[in-house]
Order: structure tokens, then sequence, then C-alpha cells
């Protein structure tokens, strides 16, 4: 599932992330069977959050150890009865260990895509594959517009880069730069809805839009943020639906 290993920018409460961000590993089930786990492997579940998916990883027959940069999801992870290893992405301490690697909602965090893609490759066994999804270009583009106009109301910068959201071009030469061969990499729109409002996404997820504000221009922005975008994102049922859009691929250690 999601997980920082590298988001000093978003304070990650388990409880929260249960309520607000099920959708998360919810709507990423199918890849797992992009994933393919056969019993007897290894796989490393690189951002593994409370631990949903990869226990559906273990169910499939595997040996999954989670890793996420947050104690407290790890604690949570563990709680859920998943060997679980607080670890920074762009340091993962494994050498030769793992027949895949798989990340969901993990990547899109990092500040140093080469230091994750170096270490999920030397993570592997020769021929290891490496399964993920993130948010690609495109992702949230409403939601940080609206963001962006908000803030600057406030006289405040938005940050140059909140996340990783890579075109198809960007991920591939990334993975190619950390020694994969891509073997199948797609882009597609997926409007998500949202258990909460934008107040309760921004709160679950927009550390990066909203650092270095006080508490109470922090409630005021996100919920200016949230009233720009209620013409377009709130639908007539009261849901609110996210502009997502997700990059996945299967790449593999050459
Ligand atoms: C995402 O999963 O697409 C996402 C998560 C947090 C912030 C922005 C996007």
């Amino acid at each position: 599932m999601t997980h920082p290993a590298s988001a000093p920018t978003q304070d990650w409460q388990p409880a929260r992330y249960t309520e607000q961000a099920s959708f998360v590993p919810a709507l990423a089930r199918d890849l797992v069977s992009w994933l393919r786990p056969r019993t007897g492997e290894r796989v490393l579940d690189l951002g593994c959050g409370t631990g949903v998916l990869t226990a559906e990883i273990a169910a499939a027959g595997a040996t999954v150890v989670g890793v996420d940069a947050s104690p407290a999801m790890v604690e949570a992870a563990r709680a859920a009865g998943i060997d679980a290893h607080v670890a920074q992405a762009e340091t993962l301490p494994f050498d030769d260990e793992f027949d895949a690697v798989f990340s969901n909602a993990m990547l899109h965090w990092t500040r140093d895509i080469d230091a994750v893609l170096r270490g999920a490759h030397r993570a592997l066994h020769e021929d290891g594959r490496f399964v993920a999804e993130l948010g690609g270009t495109g992702n949230i583009a409403a939601i940080i517009g609206a963001a962006r106009n908000v803030l600057d109301a406030y006289g405040v910068a938005l940050p140059a880069a909140p996340w990783y959201f890579p075109s198809l071009d960007e991920m591939s030469d990334a993975l190619r730069r950390a020694g994969f061969h891509v073997e199948q990499i797609v882009l597609f729109g997926r409007p998500t809805p949202l258990p909460g409002g934008i107040v309760e996404w921004l709160e679950t997820f927009g550390g990066p839009l909203l650092q270095r504000l006080t508490p109470e221009r922090r409630v005021a922005i996100a919920h200016a943020i949230e009233a720009r975008l209620a013409p377009t994102h709130r639908g007539a049922d009261g849901v609110w639906v996210a502009d997502y859009v997700r990059l996945r691929f299967i790449a593999r250690r050459g």
C-alpha cells in the first residue's frame, strides 16, 4: 500500500489511514494479480503501510517482508501479523534476497527515485521482478491547481514538486537507469470516490501541499481548496471524487 518511505511532510496515522484511505489498497487489489505471487517465493512489499495487500500476497503462498518509513504504520502491520520493518526506501538494506518487489502508492512520495529503484534492483535475485503502481503524470492535477490558487491568495508558495508523478517515458527511463528491463507499463485515469471530503483528503495525504503552515492556516486553506473544487468534484449524491491517474509497471532485473 502506501507509504512514504520518505515522507517527512506527512504524518501517517494508522487509524485515520484506515478510515480515510482504505480505497488505496482496495482499488489496487488487481496489482496483486499483476505480481502473480507463487508459493515459496520471497516478496518485498515496499511501503507496506498497514499491510492489507501484504496479507493478500502472503495468502497466495509467498513469504512477504513489508517495509515502511513510518514506525506507526509498521506497528499496525505487525499487529496484523505481517513481518514488517521500518526502513527508508532510498536506503533499502537488502542484497539479492527476493524473487519480487511489490509497491503500491509509495513511489510518488520519494525525493530520490533513482536511489529507490537502485535499492529495489539490488534487493532482487537475478531475473526478479518489480511490480508497482504510483501516481502518474496528471495525478490530482485539479487538487494541486486549486491548492496553488488558494496558497497564492495567502501569499504562500506551492512546493515545486510536492510528489513524483512521472510520465511513461520518465518512469521507463528511471527504471532503465537502475538496470531494469521494462516489460509492461501503463498510465490510466482512475477517478476515485473518497470516503470524506477534500479537507479529510488533505489531512490524510496533503502534507507536502500544506507544510510549514500554522494549524489554523492549514484548516482555513484546506476549506478554501475544498470550496474551489466543490462545483467540479462533488457529485449530486454528495460524494467527492478525486482526479487520480495511475502508472503501473512490471520491470525485470537484468
Ligand atoms: C496517490 O496515491 O495518488 C496520492 C497519494 C497521496 C498524495 C497524492 C496522490
